[in-house]
């Protein structure tokens, strides 16, 4: 066993997104080999309708997987193979763009007008970034929640946890995405294949992750005596952790307890050509994507 250390913190950046859209970008279009296979992740939490409301009206996608995942709030979508829904909370949409679609995804705020949800892009290899394009709704009634003795729930959304496995499936990099609540004072690790690239997501309560930098023994012995060590306090929320590599993780819950997502995937390592809400291998197919869009050839017609 060997404990990931933490490589590095950060909060997630107000951005403008869409329409007008708030919302809080935890990663993305810096060093897309930084989280590979995952390219972006945006927090849209508001309080404020006016602030999400205009949305994200028709836009393009190609050669990745976008995420979706409502805590509060809903989100209308639609897109260019003429399928139509709306997420509530809970629910998960996850929509591998493959060769092109065009969509556009509205949300609305809960009875109180607020919203909140997740999206994370997913890179596809170069064999499945011309795919045909496919959706994975999945009601918040289909994710395998698991409870432990020590009252962490994990919701789990896809890979396998705990003996339960997520409903969602054939997904390229062979993603786990875990949606992970600990109640205060809980401490608890969790394994994360050595393969995997992985990072956590604080956005309720605190947490402390134990570093690795010092050796796990002498680490956890100092931790247990109630001295100062090398770990993580997250206070606060909307964090970011991003772990190196090991294969497993050691999370010391805060006084409110924790929530997090807890998100890891098998890296692509191929180049990165991305524009928007394109990414390919190189400027050529960029440029073709472009070429595409023009035309009108950008999505396949439906049949
Ligand atoms: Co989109």
């Amino acid at each position: 066993m060997s404990l990931r250390p933490t490589l590095e913190t950060r909060r997630a950046q107000p951005t403008l997104e869409g329409a007008g859209v708030k919302l809080h970008r935890a990663f993305g279009f810096q060093d897309p080999s930084e989280l590979d296979p995952f390219l972006l992740f945006d927090d849209f939490r508001n309080e404020r309708p006016e602030d999400f409301e205009k949305g994200f009206p028709w836009h393009p996608h190609r050669g990745i997987e976008t995420i979706t995942y409502v805590l509060s709030g809903t989100v209308d979508h639609a897109d260019s193979l003429g399928n139509t829904g709306s997420l509530g909370a809970g629910d998960v949409q996850w929509m591998t763009a493959g060769r092109g679609i065009l969509h556009q995804e509205m949300p609305h705020g809960n009875q109180r007008g607020q919203m909140h949800g997740f999206q994370l892009w997913g890179n596809l290899p170069s064999a499945q970034k011309m795919t045909a394009p496919r959706y994975q709704d999945v009601t918040a009634a289909d994710i395998p929640e698991v409870t432990d003795d020590d009252g962490t729930t994990v919701r789990v959304i896809t890979g396998e946890f705990w003996g339960k496995k997520g409903p969602v499936d054939g997904i390229a990099a062979d993603p786990q995405y875990l949606d992970v609540t600990m109640p205060a004072g809980v401490k608890k690790t969790f394994h994360i294949d050595t393969y995997r690239r992985a990072f956590a997501y604080v956005f309720d309560g605190s947490a402390a992750f134990v570093d690795a930098a010092a050796p796990t023994g002498v680490l956890l012995e100092k931790e247990v005596a109630g001295q100062e060590v090398n770990i993580r306090d997250l206070s606060g929320d909307r964090t970011l952790v991003r772990f190196g590599s090991g294969d497993e993780i050691t999370v010391q819950a805060g006084e409110q307890g924790v929530r997090f997502l807890l998100i890891s995937g098998a890296p692509i390592n191929e180049p990165v050509a991305w524009h928007g809400p394109i990414v390919m291998n190189t400027q050529a197919e960029l440029q073709q994507a472009m070429r595409d869009l023009r035309n009108g050839t950008f999505i396949q017609p439906a049949h």
